[in-house]
């Protein structure tokens, strides 16, 4: 009984984005290098952002989308670099919470 929960708990921290809070996730894939929640850094608050799309049931694919890829022109010209280190399961969930935020 003891060693499986062993393997279940090492499964479970095996599998990532879930084990994360998700600003956790944020931090250890580098986002708040140029992201905050509150405030403009290089790229635009998490906050700014959520207000932006609130209402859109289209933004969290389209913004797990451009977390991954990366992009320009929608706050500026400053690109945001394309984040390879980021699955889509992940993308998707520091989409869902960027988009929480308010
Ligand atoms: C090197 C700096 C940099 C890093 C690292 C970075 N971003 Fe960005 N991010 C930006 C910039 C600049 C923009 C604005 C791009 C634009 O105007 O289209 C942006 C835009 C965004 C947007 C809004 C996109 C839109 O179309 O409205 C989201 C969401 C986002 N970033 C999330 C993240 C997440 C999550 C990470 C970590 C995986 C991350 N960013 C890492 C600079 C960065």
């Amino acid at each position: 009984m003891k060693a499986f929960v062993a393997v279940a708990v090492a499964a479970g921290l095996l599998s990532a984005a879930p084990a994360f809070a998700s600003a956790d996730l944020a931090k250890a894939k580098n986002c708040m290098a140029c992201h905050s929640v509150a405030q403009k850094l290089v790229g635009p608050s998490y906050k700014d952002i959520a207000a932006k799309y609130a209402g859109n049931k289209d933004a969290a694919a389209m913004l797990a989308a451009k977390i991954q890829k990366g992009g320009v022109g929608t706050w500026g010209q400053i690109p945001m670099p394309a984040n390879p280190q980021v699955n889509d399961a992940e993308a998707k969930t520091l989409a869902d919470w960027v988009l929480s935020q308010k």
